[in-house]
């Protein structure tokens, strides 16, 4: 072949696999919160890869951290009939999704691509209605962490404390030495994530699931979620004046900017940090929340798909979800969002040490089935109903003069009333 025909069947190979990308191009649009600077990174690399594969991505964000905002809108998406192709849902919500009948099987890519034999029960479990895959796994966050600015102790001449009462005695020293010591959004899921980080702290693995899993009246108004509520009070006389109503990720930058000393916030906060250039171990320290050190609260991301009409939607749906379990996309992902991959055979050399304590913290408890606790405050553990119950109680508690034994009762209360 000389080379104007070789150069001839080239161009019609191109022009053929073009056409046939264009052909079977589809447009997903994909309904997310990942809106934070480290999280938009994130996303962006399933929309790279995406693209690359032909289709066209139809981004739908809405912001507002804990994703409630998203979660409504999903809902009136798909009430008038016109849900997106994908929607990021997660936990309980992914069954009472599946019950209505709204999401499509993805059976034949999980088992193409072997996802029981890739992912871990805790995980699996949680993507399957009635047996069937309907969801696929992004990650693993971990939402008992603490997210330090090891400068700010050092001018406060405090260690970070790694127990409750060490939270405390550190946190007064950062107070007298004029900064802010936690660093606190007050909006009702960023409360209810310190407060279920204190109530594991407190009471341990196994009250965390006796209250928040199987809401044993006995757990939730017991004198040991008293104690949880007194030690959650202290969290108060620490914070600076804004702390009403901001962003998980301005309370991050505060940290960042060695304004406040410390974070209580899952590792998505880790992306932040990572996305503004910092580094664990030198920018700042990433330790488990005082007193609940080797225990793991999980929150997994993971993508929906819609049932779709459309063939060529439906093809497209399943290239997004094999993508989303490829090593590439669960490395690339998992790097800049803080979790760690959902799959627990992938290489961890490139992540950073807070990434390898939180597997290593992982597939220890997973393993030893001890102290791997559903994050109740992400809807891991119970229907978005009860955790609504829970989160009220504990955000009215938040910023009023309510006691102690007044939360636990109306707690208890509550949370009968939606069972
Ligand atoms: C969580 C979600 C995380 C993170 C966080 C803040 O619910 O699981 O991925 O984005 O909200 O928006």
């Amino acid at each position: 072949m000389n080379f104007k025909n070789t150069l001839l069947s080239i161009s019609v190979l191109a022009a053929s696999t073009m056409s046939a990308n264009i052909a079977n191009a589809a447009e997903v649009e994909v309904l997310h919160w990942w809106t934070s600077g480290g999280e938009a990174k994130s996303i962006s690399v399933l929309k790279d890869m995406v693209q690359v594969e032909g289709h066209v991505w139809k981004d739908f964000a809405v912001a507002g951290g804990g994703g409630e905002n998203a979660k409504t809108v999903l809902r009136s998406r798909v009430v008038s009939g016109n849900p997106p192709t994908s929607a990021q849902i997660k936990g309980l919500e992914i069954q009472e999704w599946g019950e209505l009948g709204f999401l499509a099987d993805l059976s034949s890519v999980a088992k193409a691509n072997k996802w029981d034999a890739i992912l871990p029960s805790v995980v699996s479990d949680v993507m399957k209605y009635e047996g069937k895959y309907v969801a696929a796994p992004v990650n693993v966050h971990r939402v008992n962490w603490m997210w330090a600015n090891p400068e700010v102790f050092k001018k406060a001449g405090v260690e970070i404390p790694t127990t409750l009462p060490e939270l405390w005695m550190a946190a007064d020293k950062i107070k007298a030495a004029g900064f802010t010591a936690i660093a606190h959004g007050g909006q009702p899921w960023q409360d209810l994530t310190t407060f279920e980080s204190i109530v594991l702290a407190v009471g341990g693995a196994e009250f965390f699931d006796q209250a928040f899993v199987k809401h044993d009246p006995k757990a939730l108004s017991s004198a040991t979620m008293v104690k949880a509520f007194d030690e959650f009070r202290k969290v108060n006389q620490y914070l600076d004046n804004g702390f009403s109503g901001r962003d998980w990720n301005v309370a991050t930058s505060m940290v960042i900017k060695g304004e406040a000393a410390m974070q209580f916030m899952g590792d998505w906060a880790k992306g932040e940090f990572t996305a503004a250039g910092k580094m664990p171990g030198k920018d700042y320290e990433c330790l488990a929340f005082p007193g609940t050190e080797g225990e793991f609260t999980f929150n997994i991301d993971s993508l929906a798909m819609f049932k779709q009409k459309d063939s060529k939607k439906e093809a497209a749906q399943n290239v997004m979800a094999q993508l989303v379990l490829s090593e590439k996309f669960q490395d690339v992902f998992n790097m800049n969002k803080g979790s760690i991959p959902a799959r627990t055979d992938q290489d961890m050399s490139g992540f950073d040490s807070c990434a390898k304590a939180s597997m290593n913290t992982f597939k220890q408890t997973a393993s030893m089935k001890k102290g791997l606790v559903p994050s109740m405050a992400h809807g891991m553990s119970t229907t978005a109903a009860i955790q609504g119950a829970i989160s009220d109680v504990v955000t009215e508690f938040f910023n009023s003069d309510m006691s102690s034994k007044e939360a636990v009762e109306k707690l208890a209360r509550s949370v009968k009333a939606e069972m």
